[in-house]
């Protein structure tokens, strides 16, 4: 199945099939010189296989972890291509999760002021969410993505079936991204989540959760407004995440996140579907550590911050409260 990203000229289509991996140079111009990008924690397989697809497949693969989206992890690819003459018509895949596409997008943004970028997500995070949308960014002065660029990718391959070699806990992480869509956007969705079994209906979250984040990029690509419900549960999420010292992880912080960004009916659901997605961890929260991170963070103007809040599943309002409230309340709701 094919989505069309309408973005004008930045328009591009995300395709989604099993077993894509292997047909990528019929998608994507691999008939020149390619940088594919991956790291330490993705089957080395899958980078390979892109790569004997190319013309003139060169892997460059950094460790795996957030320490990549940094400076050095930028310059290592920047001196990758340099070193292998890459010119204005080369191109960048990215093979990984959401550090390799960061990682990869931003590079590819500003090595010889843009070249060609595609997406190959391997991570049911990345398929979900983190792959589309043209986000790219590294991590620099201790702050999350300050340094980075909208970028498009040309193209996105989402091959479901790479997500069967992620550990559970990951693909757990990955499912917060779709909850999140779904309390925000498709009803039907939440649905699903509650009633069905979520491994064989996997696809179909996959590719409902692409077409609400289709159809939210598109109306703004640039963040100035509704693509912050994207961010739904991300606030207080990113508190937890930074103050649990890579303890959890990033899907199953957005998860506590989003418990006191509920209205009281949808608040019990929402436990019952995280519960069911193995995305419910019991913390002893540092208050003090998670205020500091959340509000520290790009998304805090002054002493206030947009946040999203549910009150009704499928539907959303976006407020601006002091930030403080926020704390106070998460603090109430989650102990
Ligand atoms: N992951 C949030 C966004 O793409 O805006």
């Amino acid at each position: 199945m094919t989505i069309h990203m309408n973005l004008g000229e930045n328009s591009y289509d995300i395709i989604v099939r099993r077993g894509l991996l292997s047909d990528a140079g019929e998608h994507l111009n691999l008939d020149r010189r390619v940088l594919v990008v991956t790291d330490t924690g993705v089957p080395a397989r899958y980078a390979q296989t892109v790569a004997e697809q190319c013309r003139q497949g060169v892997i460059c693969t950094v460790e795996q972890g957030e320490g990549s989206k940094s400076l050095e992890g930028f310059a290592k690819l920047h001196e990758t291509m340099l070193k292998h003459g890459f010119s204005r018509k080369d191109c960048v895949v990215a093979v990984g999760g959401g550090v390799v596409g960061d990682l990869s997008g931003f590079t590819a943004s500003t090595y010889m002021r843009g070249i060609d970028f595609y997406n190959i997500p391997t991570t049911l995070l990345s398929q979900i969410d983190s792959s589309i949308g043209g986000k790219t960014a590294i991590n620099f002065g201790g702050v999350k993505n300050i340094v980075g660029s909208f970028y498009q990718p040309r193209k996105v391959l989402i091959d479901p079936s790479l997500t069967e070699t992620l550990p559970p806990r990951q693909l757990s992480s990955g499912l917060a991204e779709a909850v999140k869509m779904a309390l925000t956007s498709d009803r039907e969705l939440f649905e699903l989540f509650e009633e069905e079994d979520i491994g064989e209906n996997l696809d179909e979250i996959i590719v409902r959760s692409l077409n609400i984040k289709k159809s939210v990029v598109e109306k703004d690509e640039k963040e100035t407004g509704l693509r912050k419900i994207l961010n739904f549960g991300h606030t207080v999420g990113h508190g937890i995440e930074v103050s649990e010292d890579g303890r959890l992880y990033h899907g199953e912080c957005v998860a506590l996140g989003m418990i006191p960004m509920c209205g009281e009916s949808v608040r019990p659901r929402l436990m019952a579907v995280l519960r069911k997605c193995g995305l419910y961890r019991e913390i002893n929260y540092d208050w003090d550590r998670i205020a500091q991170a959340a509000f520290h963070d790009k998304k805090a103007v002054g002493d206030s911050v947009s946040v999203t809040v549910v009150h009704e599943v499928g539907s959303f309002e976006i407020k601006t409260v002091p930030s403080v409230e926020v704390i106070e309340l998460a603090k109430s709701i989650l102990g």
